[in-house]
């Protein structure tokens, strides 16, 4: 595995192959819309490392972080139409392509590592990995999981919705996730996420969500000041193969892939529960960070951020699709 800094940003081009110690070994490009250091890139290591390791160096994966070949959102079509062999992207970002996926980013569904593990490994998370091979033709090979999404801003702390008036917050390009904020009373601002940090830093927004790992790893403590320790969305990222590519694989090396994805999962899975704690007391001992708790338990964001869930049931498939998601959580169906 190699960590490349992008060259030619427009020159996004399919896997290349060279020759080498193998007859012919190829190597994949990897988009990561984090930077370096979070839970993306820890599942694309891992990836690759295993990549390499099953075909014997017959493939080798270069990782692009920092959104070096665009946009998360940009990456699932480049993925879908060959131009991108892998990406990882955060959830909320593939939603816009394959609307069913929108289950597991409803306000308040997903409350744990252990909910999102149950998800992604069971029946739902196999139907959605069917549904965006058939929405946006890519095929998800393993998940990152992040933990909960906590709110930052740069100007003071926010316990209940309404001290959230007057701020503007960035949020993804995500019908979901622009309509919780609505109900909690503001317009938040969607922009691409390769744009977050500079909008941050020049004040373009106040705040954004994103969690403890990836607050950490895009160094946001340098430009915001207050954490809300809210959980309203579980931030999950999944891995994705461009479909085309992964047909033209032999079915050894499909097999081989799809290992290489299960076990870079299971590693992504310990890394959270093992890193989330200390990375969250960094941002506070040594940046200086403010945690800020919200009021309440959070009743108030929830009731009012869950009133949307209606609102998206024909999008995610049926409320019938929720209540499934719901129910494989051990919870009351809506
Ligand atoms: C976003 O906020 O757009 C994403 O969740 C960021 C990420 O990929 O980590």
């Amino acid at each position: 595995m190699r960590i490349q800094k992008l060259i030619i940003p427009m020159a996004v081009s399919a896997a290349s192959l060279t020759l080498s110690g193998n007859a012919m070994a190829e190597t994949w490009k990897m988009a990561l819309g984090d930077a370096a250091g979070g839970t993306q890139y820890e599942l694309g290591t891992t990836f690759a490392d295993l990549v390499e390791e099953k075909t014997d160096g017959e493939v080798t994966v270069d990782l692009f972080p920092n959104g070096q070949l665009g946009s998360e959102q940009d990456t699932v079509n480049n993925a879908s139409m060959g131009l991108l062999d892998l990406s990882i992207l955060a959830i909320n970002n593939i939603t816009p392509f394959s609307p069913t996926v929108g289950v597991m980013t409803l306000p308040y569904v997903i409350q744990s590592p252990e909910d999102a593990r149950t998800l992604t490994q069971g029946e739902v998370g196999e139907e959605l990995t069917q549904n965006t091979i058939r929405d946006a033709g890519v095929r998800i090979l393993g998940w990152a999981y992040s933990g909960c999404r906590r709110l930052t801003n740069s100007v003071r702390p926010v316990a209940t919705p309404a001290d959230l008036e007057g701020l503007v917050i960035r949020v993804p390009k995500n019908e979901i996730m622009i309509s919780a904020y609505q109900a909690w009373g503001v317009n938040p601002n969607p922009l691409a996420w390769s744009e977050t940090f500079t909008a941050l830093q020049q004040g373009v927004v106040d705040g954004q969500d994103n969690p403890y790992i990836t607050i950490d790893a895009m160094k946001f403590y340098e430009v915001q000041d207050h954490v809300t320790e809210s959980c309203y969305v579980f931030s999950m990222e999944p891995l994705i193969i461009s479909e085309g590519k992964f047909q033209s694989l032999s079915s050894e090396m499909q097999e081989l892939v799809l290992e290489a994805g299960q076990e870079a999962t299971d590693h992504s899975y310990e890394y959270l529960l093992e890193t989330e704690a200390s990375i969250k007391e960094r941002l506070v001992e040594e940046h200086g960070m403010e945690i800020t708790h919200p009021a309440n338990d959070e009743q108030e964001w929830i009731e009012l951020a869950t009133g949307i869930w209606p609102e998206f049931y024909d999008s995610i498939g049926g409320k019938e699709k929720l209540d499934q998601v719901l129910t494989a959580l051990g919870r009351d169906p809506a």
